[in-house]
């Protein structure tokens, strides 16, 4: 999803865009990737790659996304300094700040406590990297840095029935209620809990900005600083699908953490904000769902 985005994003920019996808490189080959740098030799890496899911996938596989994200993200990093290139760019997640960090979360709440046990195994190997990057710009003085995006949505989303994050969930859920004249969807839990959203392009965007800066942050918060309970998105997304029927909710499912929600002050200060409002980025994630839907190209794995 966000490698499309920035695809799209860098189409008309005076840059020669290098992408490789699993077919042409399996990064968890360390020597493949190794190989790939010194042949390839890019000015700039944004590191877009990793395996991600929702908290089911998370919870359940815990081994694969700690080595498989540990090893993809340590050799691409040790790969593009060995090949000489000038700035990298890794993308984390706000996954990464501890559970019960003070809200908004800001940069320095890094490591401070216990991450949120469900997700653990993707935070740690996202720390590391993080982390990989930051001790490269101070040893070696390389201009390698780190983003952390908040959840994302948008064109190219996985909408698996059991894996895929809260806000492609939402959407495939009311437009099958809708498709089938369902009376009500229930959405897990009180659908109190405040979650922020970024559209994809505007992430896109905002890692090229991140890419221009001379002295940026070596890891900065990327999202919109605004959040909602999930009961209103739960609305949003009925109103983007056209669902006319009645939204329960099931308080018996867990709620997770109470308020999720970046600090992005820190963005802000190096001259970048977000674009889409969340109702927009909603109705353009839609129609994609409906060409990919139409098309039997819906990603679903
Ligand atoms: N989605 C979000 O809400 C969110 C939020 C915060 C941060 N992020 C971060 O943003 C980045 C991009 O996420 P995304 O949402 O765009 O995920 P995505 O759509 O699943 O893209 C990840 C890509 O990495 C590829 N990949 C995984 N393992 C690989 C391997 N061993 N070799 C080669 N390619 C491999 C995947 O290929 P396959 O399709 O073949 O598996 C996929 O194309 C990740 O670093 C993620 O942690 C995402």
């Amino acid at each position: 999803m966000v490698g499309s985005a920035l695809c799209r994003r860098l189409a008309d920019s005076d840059c020669q865009i290098l992408t490789a996808d699993r077919r042409e490189l399996d990064l968890c080959d360390s020597a493949a990737v190794s190989d790939f740098f010194a042949t390839h030799r890019p000015d700039s890496v944004i590191f877009a790659a990793a395996k991600v899911g929702g908290i089911v996938a998370n919870n359940t596989y815990p081994v694969e996304f700690l080595s498989q994200n540990v090893i993809m993200s340590i050799a691409a990093i040790n790969a593009a300094f060995q090949s000489g290139v000038k700035r990298f760019l890794f993308l984390g997640s706000t996954c990464i700040y501890p559970r019960n960090c003070p809200q908004p979360i800001r940069e320095e709440s890094l490591l401070t406590g216990p991450l949120e046990p469900t997700n653990e195994a993707y935070a740690l190997a996202k720390i590391s990297g993080l982390k990989l990057c930051e001790y490269y710009r101070r040893q070696h003085g390389v201009m390698f840095h780190s983003a952390m995006p908040t959840n994302l949505y948008g064109p190219g989303d996985n909408y698996h029935p059991e894996h895929s994050h809260v806000l492609p969930a939402l959407i495939r859920r009311f437009h099958e209620a809708k498709m089938e004249s369902l009376p009500s969807v229930t959405i897990w839990g009180t659908g109190s809990p405040r979650r922020e959203f970024l559209f994809v392009d505007d992430l896109a965007d905002a890692l090229v900005h991140l890419c221009t800066q001379a002295d940026p942050p070596s890891w900065v918060n990327v999202g919109t600083g605004i959040d909602q309970t999930i009961l209103e998105l739960a609305h949003m997304v009925a109103r983007t699908v056209g669902y006319e029927g009645e939204i329960l909710t099931d308080a018996s499912r867990p709620d997770g953490t109470p308020v999720k929600c970046t600090d992005v002050s820190l963005l802000h200060s190096t001259g970048w904000n977000h674009k889409v409002a969340l109702a927009d980025g909603l109705a353009k994630t839609y129609q994609c769902f409906l060409t990919e839907t139409g098309a039997g190209n819906l990603r679903s794995v």
